[in-house]
């Protein structure tokens, strides 16, 4: 039905593509080759697919969706079991999209909570996010997994210009 699964070589230009119809900071290739090839010691990119949702609602592919998490720890972005757990690390949300046509179907839910799992299976104590004051959605997802506004940043984005919202989710 659908899969979630890491980035490979192979996702990299429809998730260029989809980044570009709702970004104007975009990711680029380069850095997105960097993540498939582990160079990129601190990103994880999801990929959300879905053969069924395309050919139902006639999409170009079978993308709907990806999620960027950057996890800052001793140990890396490799899971890890408890006792190796690091006490200072953190977790940065830096992307969740879901395609246009299938927002609003609980799918954004589904893809979020897959990136708090991947925090979860490094024990991560604190993730941050920041958040355009207006995305109602996306404050919506944040909120029913625990994050809680901790900060505004005004004007912080452009095009057009609004202020950001913070959270911070702590996992004690
Ligand atoms: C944010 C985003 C990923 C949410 O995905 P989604 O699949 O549309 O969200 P869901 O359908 O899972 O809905 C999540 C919740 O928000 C609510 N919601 C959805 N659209 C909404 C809207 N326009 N206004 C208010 N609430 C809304 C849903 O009802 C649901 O709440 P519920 O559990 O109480 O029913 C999606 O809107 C998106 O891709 N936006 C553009 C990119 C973006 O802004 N990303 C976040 C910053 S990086």
């Amino acid at each position: 039905m659908y899969s979630i699964t890491n980035i490979k070589n192979t996702d990299i230009d429809e998730v260029l593509s989809l980044d570009k119809e709702c970004f104007l900071d975009n990711w680029s290739r380069k850095e997105l080759e960097g993540i498939v090839s582990r160079e990129n010691k601190t990103d994880i990119v999801l990929i959300y697919r879905s053969d069924k949702l395309s050919t139902e609602y006639n999409l170009p592919s079978s993308l709907i969706g990806y999620g960027i998490v950057r996890i800052l720890s001793k140990e890396g972005i490799n899971e890890i079991t408890e006792d190796k757990k690091d006490p200072n690390s953190e977790a940065e949300i830096l992307r969740i999209q879901i395609r246009k046509e299938l927002r609003n179907k609980g799918l954004g839910k589904k893809l979020f909570s897959e990136m708090m799992n991947i925090c979860n299976r490094r024990f991560i104590p604190k993730i941050y996010l920041e958040v355009r004051t207006s995305n109602a959605p996306a404050i919506k997802i944040y909120e029913q997994n625990g994050f809680v506004k901790t900060g505004t940043r005004k004007n912080y984005y452009q095009n057009p210009q609004e202020d950001a919202t913070l959270m911070t989710k702590t996992n004690l």
